[in-house]
């Protein structure tokens, strides 16, 4: 027989799993150079005293029947039967980087399939399915993923946010009881991305051991860190059902999404780009090989007032910017005359668009840009002529009037002929139209979703994923970006079928830095849209500099999101200096290596982004706040060739102005911005380089090449 004990290994992770009796992960930490099977039986437990009298493992499916009674992986019953399932392995098979185990349990009638993959990036992915083998209906409760973390992980990392104000970290002990994230929004969320971060006390960008984890699906979800009482730690995702939501006839079979898991020796960036890595080589696919294109987005430019001329006219302006996709938004559909009606009227508004879309869309190609446009196909207004002929295709409960958001209410997409419906009215739109991109938005949070009277959250993303499915075949040369009030649908399952994301609804500079370097966590810049929005801010009415906006939209999938002809000539410079910076630099930032830089003072903010053969750097230093210290603290730049010789350059700076006596911040500038300077990547790496005094929400831009 198989040995029990086996090993998923990639260069510098590695899993190791007991598979038999019972599937149970007992190391997940470094690649172990010198592993035998045989030392893995170090770790078998006492037994305590005052508790069970055998020891409890925390196995795959972390079921209660073993005495865990911590949160168990799976909970559900058949009428108050078979609701206590202990699954015993029947077999294994291990190819490559793949194991899948099967268990049973004969009892409860139940059969368990467990996929675990790891990566060469270092990524684990884990899925379970759970198949109902009896007549009778399995009613599935709770069907989680569970995965153990050493017992030195103390600290867990997650994310809260709401709609402006996405990715903002915060931090919890991990010492007794449970740390659990709740999303029952419908939707990924700008509340709780789906995403824990256990890890050793203090552990920071650069140091200490982290195990990250991230659930890939859009929906609602249950994630949860737990230290046991005897010590043991795990964490644990899975999809939340709604009551009464999931159900297994017999031989059907339930999956769980699949829990991405990132384990670093090195920190945050570490797990970082294990992650980002993960996603450029396995989910990332842009249907054509070539430099993201900055857009320009019509929204905070004109909002609903679409005039083709004047349109014309703007994307005159954006090509002659270097602007390279034009993105018509919301207000191009018949009636769309505000937020509160037409959406589901998804046919082109011949008020406005008297001779059609295609001549603006020519107009565009002729540029030299590609086009996109704005869609929100979930959704249904009340005052529309979809609803008011087919008012019984809402997702909802029968009997009950439910709260619009946004003056909306969410299609039923279980429906087979809204489901028809859309694939005709998206199909006429992008079939006889030259569309390249589509912005696809999702505007509100399902409340009381229903199906034939029964709870369909579940089903409803399923759906969603199905309807952008059948378009994306349909349409292979789009490219969409998952939109949803911003950042409210930001997760890998639905990156698998889409190429960007609106990471916020906010263009504030100031907001956005933090904002971006929140979901730099798990994305890499490529696939997060970050625009250059309006002078004073739409979301906030704060000012900044172009500068300012214009270097923090830089490390992100670049474009400008306002009217470029209602501005004077110094903003419009500026958009066209920074469309040229970007695209400069945008192969090493949609390419390199992330590099997360801690700064003494907490109100400066490092970015770094590194080429693959590590002969360019890039720094974006931003100073949130006014700074703790008078002098800033030398930037250490971490990720470069050491024994490499390195050019220092300011890229871009905010008018740095010496100004002597006027009581500003600085009398002279550090050397090395003088006068030319080159340094080895050790020393820049180990000492750094002077920054020179910030004034607060400005930004400087530091480049090294080597020499
Ligand atoms: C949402 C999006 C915005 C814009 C509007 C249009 O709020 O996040 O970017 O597209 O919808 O209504």
């Amino acid at each position: 027989m198989q040995d029990p004990i086996l090993r998923l290994e990639s260069s510098h992770v590695d899993v190791v799993i007991k598979t038999r009796p019972f599937a149970e992960i007992i190391y997940w930490g470094p690649h172990l150079q010198y592993f035998s099977p045989h030392d893995a039986h170090t770790l078998s437990r006492p037994v305590a005293n005052g508790r069970l009298d055998v020891d409890s493992p925390v196995t795959l499916m972390a079921e209660l029947g073993h005495g865990l009674f911590g949160s168990p992986g799976i909970e559900g019953h058949r009428q108050g039967l078979d609701g206590s399932p202990v699954f015993t392995t029947t077999h294994v098979q291990q190819r490559q980087d793949t194991l899948t185990i099967t268990a049973e349990d004969a009892h409860a009638g139940l059969r368990l399939t467990s996929e675990l993959a790891l990566d060469a990036s270092g990524v684990v992915v884990i899925r379970h399915g759970l198949t109902n083998l009896k007549a009778q209906a399995w009613q599935v409760d709770r069907f989680a993923v569970t995965l153990p973390v050493a017992e030195r992980a103390r600290e867990v990392m997650a994310f809260h946010g709401r709609w402006i104000r996405e990715f903002q970290p915060h931090r919890v002990k991990l010492e007794h009881d449970a740390f659990v994230i709740e999303n029952r929004r419908g939707r990924t969320s700008h509340e709780h991305f789906p995403a824990l971060i256990a890890g050793t006390s203090s552990f920071s960008e650069m140091h200490g051991d982290v195990w990250g984890v991230h659930l890939g699906w859009s929906g609602n979800h249950r994630l949860r860190a737990e230290a046991k009482t005897d010590g043991r730690r795990y964490l644990q995702a899975e999809a939340l059902y709604l009551p009464g939501e999931m159900a297994l006839e017999e031989g059907e079979t339930l999956w769980t999404p699949r829990l991405y898991a990132s384990y670093s020796a090195q920190g945050l960036n570490g797990m970082s780009q294990q992650f980002h890595r993960y996603l450029r080589d396995n989910i990332i696919r842009f249907p054509e090989n070539k430099p993201r294109p900055v857009h320009l987005n019509t929204w905070e430019g004109i909002y609903f007032n679409h005039d083709p001329d004047y349109i014309m006219r703007m994307a005159d302006e954006a090509a002659a910017l270097g602007v390279e996709r034009f993105i018509i938004d919301d207000g191009w559909f018949k009636g769309r005359n505000d937020d509160r009606r037409a959406l589901g009227d998804w046919y082109l508004d011949e008020e406005k668009y008297p001779h059609g879309l295609t001549p603006v869309i020519n107009h565009v190609k002729q540029l030299g840009m590609e086009f996109g446009i704005w869609l929100e196909p979930e959704m249904i207004n009340p005052d529309s002529d979809l609803y008011r002929a087919h008012p019984d295709w809402v997702l909802a409960l029968p009997g009950y009037t439910q709260a619009t958001g946004r003056h909306q209410l969410v299609l039923n997409l279980n429906i087979p002929q809204v489901f028809n419906y859309l694939v005709e009215r998206m199909s006429w739109l992008l079939g006889e139209h030259a569309i390249d991109y589509v912005k696809w938005d999702m505007n509100r949070e399902l409340v009381q979703p229903g199906h034939r009277g029964k709870a369909a959250a579940d089903a409803q993303t399923h759906r969603f994923y199905r309807l952008l499915d059948v378009l994306g075949e349909r349409f292979p040369h789009i490219e969409f970006e998952s939109c949803s009030s911003g950042g409210g649908r930001i997760d890998y399952d639905v990156l698998t079928r889409s190429h960007r994301f609106w990471a916020s609804d906010n263009n504030d500079a100031l907001e956005r830095s933090t904002i971006q370097r929140g979901m730099s966590y798990f994305f890499p810049p490529e696939v997060m849209g970050a625009h250059i929005g309006h002078h004073k801010c739409h979301a906030t009415f704060r000012q900044h500099s172009i500068e300012f906006r214009g270097l923090t939209a830089l490390f992100g999938h670049m474009g400008l999101e306002l009217d470029p002809l209602t501005v004077d000539k110094h903003e419009r410079e500026g958009y066209r200096r920074y469309t040229a910076l970007h695209k400069q630099w945008r192969e090493v930032i949609h390419h390199g290596t992330q590099w997360r830089v801690e700064m003494p003072d907490a109100s400066t903010q490092v970015l770094g982004m590194v080429s693959e053969d590590k002969k360019q750097g890039l720094f974006i230093v931003s100073q949130l706040a006014m700074a703790d210290y008078t002098l800033m603290m030398p930037l250490r730049m971490p990720g470069l060739e050491a024994g490499a010789q390195y050019h220092i350059s300011l890229l871009d700076h905010p008018n740095i102005r010496l100004t002597g006596e006027g009581g500003h911040t600085m009398r002279t500038l550090p050397a090395w911005m003088e006068t030319p300077q080159t340094a080895s990547g050790e020393w820049l790496m180990q000492a750094g380089v002077a920054l020179p005094i910030l004034d607060p929400e400005t930004a400087i831009l530091i480049g090294v090449e080597r020499v």
